[in-house]
C-alpha cells in the first residue's frame, strides 16, 4: 500500500493530496506543480503526500493519467478498487484513517465530487491526532477544491458528495462565482470561501500545445499527413457518457443513442467509451448502433456512424476534443473544457452545476430525450465555430492562488 516514503518531514506545513477518479487527477496535477513550485522559491517548503485511493485503477482511467501529466508516484495507493457506493465509500474511510494518523498532515486537500472526496473529508473531520510536538492541531484542516457546485439534482451521486464534503470542509476553493453564492445561501460564512478559478482549466491550458502532438487524429484517419498540426480539422464530433442516470436507465439509455446515430449522420461522432458505458452497451443489446475501432491502429475514417474507442489518455483526448466541431457529453469537466476551447458543447443532461459554462461559455443543456438532443445538436452545428471564453480567474494560475493561500493562510 506504501509506494513510496515520505521525505523526511523539513517544511512548515504538510499538505495531504487526496486523487482517486480520473476527473480529479488534471485537478491535483495543477496543485502539485503549484506546490513544486513554491518551494522552489519560497524560504519555507511544503511537504505534501499525495494518496490515490484506487477508486479508479486500471491503466486507462488511471495510470495513463499519470504519465500524461508527470504527477508523481502517490505515497499511498489504497487499492480500493470498485464496488457500491457503500461499500466504496466505507473501504476508503476504513484505508485512509491509518494514513492520516501515520502522516498527520495539517491540510487533507480534497478535489471534485467523487466517492474518494467525501471519504476522505468525513475521516478527516472526526480524526483525532495524539498531542505531539509539531503542532497543536488535533485534526488536519479539510480543504475543498471545487467547492460550492449544486445541480439541485439529490438523485446524483456527486450532488451528495459535493453537498456533505462542504458542510464539513473548513476551506472552500471554489470555480465560480454561483458556487460561492451557492454555499452563502447554505450559510457557509464567507471567511471560509475563496474564489481562486479552475485548476482543470490549469492543466488543460498547460499541456494543450503538446496535445496538438498526439497522433490520435492520424491513427483515426481524421487528418491526413499533408495537413500541418495547427491546421484545424473539424469534421468529427466527440461523444461522452457515463452518468449511471444516462446509461444505468434502458430507456434513458436508448433515447440518447438514438439521438446520436442521428448526429452521426450529419457528422461522424467517435466515442471513448467508459467501462460502466461499455457494459451497458453489451447488455442492452444496442452493439448494432456502434462501430467499434480501435485509437491504436489505423482505422478508415469518417464513416456516418457512432465510431467506439476504448477510453483515451489526457493529452489523446485533448487532442481529440480540441479539434472537434461539437462535443456531446454528460460530463462536468468537459463541459469548463469545451468553454475554454472553445468548441460547442451540448449536455446530455437537464441541469448542470456549472452554470458559468452556458452563461460565459459554448454550452447548451440538450437533455436526455431523443428530439431534444437531436435539436439542439443540429442547432449548434449551424453555428459558426464559437470563440475560446475564459470565465474569470480560468487564467491558469489556480493552483497558485490556492497554494499561496494555504501557505500564507497557515504561517499566519
Ligand atoms: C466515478 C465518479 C464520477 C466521475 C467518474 C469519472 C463517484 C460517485 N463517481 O464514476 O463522479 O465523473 O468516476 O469516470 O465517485 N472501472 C474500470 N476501471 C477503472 C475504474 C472503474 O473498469 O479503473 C469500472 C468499474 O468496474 C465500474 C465502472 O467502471 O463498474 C464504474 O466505475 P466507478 O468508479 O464505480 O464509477 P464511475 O461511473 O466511473
Amino acid at each position: 500500500m506504501l509506494l513510496r516514503s515520505a521525505e523526511e518531514t523539513t517544511g512548515f506545513m504538510k499538505i495531504l493530496v487526496v486523487a482517486g477518479a480520473r476527473p480529479n487527477f488534471m485537478k491535483i496535477a495543477s496543485i502539485i506543480g503549484a506546490i513544486q513550485s513554491h518551494n522552489q522559491s519560497a524560504p519555507h517548503p511544503i511537504d505534501y503526500i499525495l494518496v490515490h485511493t484506487g477508486q479508479h485503477y486500471d491503466e486507462q482511467m488511471s495510470r495513463t493519467f499519470f504519465k500524461d501529466l508527470a504527477i508523481p508516484k502517490p505515497h499511498f495507493d489504497l487499492e480500493v478498487g470498485s464496488s457500491s457506493h457503500a461499500s466504496q465509500t466505507a473501504e476508503i474511510m476504513k484505508r485512509f484513517e491509518p494514513v492520516l494518523l501515520k502522516e498527520r498532515p495539517d491540510v487533507v486537500l480534497v478535489v471534485g465530487d467523487v466517492n474518494s472526496t467525501v471519504a476522505c473529508s468525513l475521516v478527516a473531520s472526526k480524526v483525532t491526532y495524539p498531542q505531539l510536538e509539531r503542532s497543536e492541531r488535533t485534526r488536519p484542516l479539510i480543504a475543498h477544491v471545487e467547492a460550492g457546485l449544486r445541480s439541485y439534482d439529490r438523485s446524483m451521486p456527486e450532488e451528495i458528495n459535493r453537498i456533505v464534503t462542504d458542510a464539513i470542509a473548513d476551506l472552500l476553493f471554489v470555480t465560480e462565482q454561483e458556487a460561492k453564492e451557492n454555499l452563502i445561501r447554505e450559510g457557509v460564512g464567507e471567511e471560509k470561501i475563496q474564489f481562486v478559478g479552475n485548476t482543470m482549466v490549469d492543466t488543460l491550458l498547460k499541456h494543450r500545445h503538446a496535445a496538438q502532438e498526439s497522433e490520435i487524429l492520424s491513427r483515426l484517419g481524421l487528418k491526413t499527413n499533408s495537413q500541418s498540426s495547427s491546421e484545424r480539422n473539424r469534421g468529427y464530433g466527440v461523444v461522452t457518457l457515463h452518468r449511471p442516470s444516462n446509461v444505468d436507465d434502458a430507456d434513458t439509455f436508448r433515447q440518447i443513442v438514438e439521438a446520436l446515430a442521428t448526429v452521426a449522420n450529419e457528422l461522424p461522432l467517435y466515442f471513448p467509451v467508459h467501462p460502466r458505458t461499455m457494459k451497458r452497451i453489451e447488455e442492452s443489446g444496442l452493439e448494432g448502433f456502434f462501430t467499434f475501432v480501435s485509437a491504436q491502429a489505423e482505422v478508415a475514417p469518417r464513416a456516418r456512424t457512432i465510431h467506439c474507442l476504448e477510453p483515451l489518455g489526457y493529452l489523446d483526448f485533448l487532442c481529440l476534443m480540441s479539434n472537434a466541431k461539437l462535443v456531446l457529453t454528460d460530463s462536468g469537466g468537459i463541459q469548463e473544457e469545451t468553454t475554454v476551447l472553445g468548441v460547442p458543447c451540448v449536455t446530455l443532461r437537464r441541469n448542470t452545476e456549472r452554470p458559468v459554462t452556458i452563461l460565459q461559455g459554448t454550452n447548451v443543456l440538450g437533455g436526455t430525450r431523443k428530439e431534444d438532443i437531436i435539436h439542439h445538436a443540429l442547432n449548434k452545428l449551424n453555428q459558426r465555430i464559437e470563440k475560446p471564453r475564459r470565465p474569470n480567474f480560468w487564467d491558469g494560475q489556480a493552483g497558485k492562488r490556492i497554494v499561496e493561500f494555504l501557505s500564507q493562510r497557515l504561517s499566519g
